[in-house]
């Protein structure tokens, strides 16, 4: 009989476009200003791809090369990858399997592709988890990547939701825990799909005929809605009470965190997080500043930032949580 092993992160890394576009840059395309952004959002700055150059999949190839290398190993060591994204590559095929062949694999390995949004990179690890708990696979490869600029409506029409995503990549690699007690100690998962369309691009939906000649009569409900202050309320509720869901299921309190990893959706959210948590200014990592919202990407480029930058350091109590479309919402506990 096998017993449970726990899965750690044993590598990370992110890749985010070259190209920076500037709140300026954005007051050039619509009416707004970058103290409205900075004052709603935080946000400064944010990357959007560059046609040609950047796919969904070449970005989060990048990403989890780097991943890869701080954790010793070669793409034809992953045996699943597990590639979360909203912005995926095609319609179909998921963009797995486009990662799967840009990384040159020789190996016929497996790769879903999660469609959670805001929270699918937590999604995509708890998956992962239960793959390397399970003791089907050692290696697996999580990969968050966005491409939301091409979809955004850049005209005043849209700037409620425009100027808050930007693109990027990020990605971990999960082993089996080398040390007891070392890894992810819990996971946690919810949905909520009574919200569905409180944030939602509805076109190209499947469920009528002519999909596409619809879509194209429809075209404001290509680019994304968003009911920014009903998603706001939420968040803010959403995201302390998983967060505890976590400590609880482990025994632990808040001020047992060492760093706290949240989805960057909005700087303000994060605050108020990190104040309803009593968390202080070191406990909690924020670069939405400098990316905006990335969804999927989110995290996995935070979390390898902050191990980039020393903020994160084996031993530590990580949480990772996240609320966004679906509703849907997540967190994890992991000792580094
Ligand atoms: C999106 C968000 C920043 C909008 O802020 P808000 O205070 O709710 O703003 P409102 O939508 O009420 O709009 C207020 C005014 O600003 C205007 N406005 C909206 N976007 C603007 C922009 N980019 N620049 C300037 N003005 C803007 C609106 O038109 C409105 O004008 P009016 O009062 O003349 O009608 C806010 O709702 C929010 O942060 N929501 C959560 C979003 C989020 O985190 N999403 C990701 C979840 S994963």
């Amino acid at each position: 009989m096998s017993t449970l092993r726990y899965s750690e992160i044993a590598g990370v890394g992110h890749y985010v476009p070259e190209r920076v576009v500037t709140n300026a840059d954005i007051e050039q395309l619509m009416e707004t200003t970058d103290a409205w952004i900075q004052e709603r959002t935080g946000i400064k700055e944010r990357r959007w791809f560059t046609e040609g150059v950047d796919t969904t999949a070449n970005m989060g190839a990048k990403a989890a090369r780097r991943a890869l290398e701080a954790a010793g190993l070669t793409p034809d060591d992953v045996q699943l990858i597990v590639f979360a994204t909203l912005s995926p590559d095609y319609f179909f095929p998921g963009s797995g399997v486009l990662l799967q062949r840009e990384l040159g694999m020789k190996e016929a390995t497996p790769a879903f592709d999660v469609r959670n949004q805001c929270s699918g990179f937590i999604y995509s690890l708890s998956m992962a988890d239960q793959f390397i708990k399970t003791g089907m696979y050692d290696t697996v490869l999580v990969v968050g990547s966005e491409i939301h600029s091409s979809g955004l409506d850049k005209s005043t029409r849209g700037r409620a939701v425009s100027v808050i995503f930007g693109d990027g990549a990020g990605a971990v690699v999960l082993r089996p825990s080398t040390q007891e007690g070392h890894g992810i100690l819990s996971t946690h998962l919810h949905s909520q799909g009574e919200h569905a369309e409180e944030l939602i691009v509805k076109e190209p939906g499947s469920n009528r005929e002519g999909r596409v000649d619809y879509a194209i009569a429809h075209e404001p409900d290509m680019y994304p809605y968003m009911n920014g202050q009903n998603v706001f309320k939420h968040a803010v509720v959403r995201f302390p009470q998983v967060i505890k869901e976590a400590l609880d299921q482990n025994g632990m309190q808040p001020q047992d965190i060492d760093m706290l990893i949240p989805h960057q959706a909005n700087l303000r959210i994060t605050q108020y997080v990190q104040q309803k948590m009593g968390l202080s200014d070191d406990k909690i990592f924020s670069n939405i500043q400098r990316y905006g919202n990335t969804t999927a990407a989110s995290i996995p480029i935070a979390l390898s930032e902050a191990v980039q930058e020393g903020k994160v350091k084996r031993g530590d109590l990580v949480c990772l949580a996240a609320f966004g479309s679906g509703f849907t919402w997540a967190s994890a506990l992991i000792k580094w």
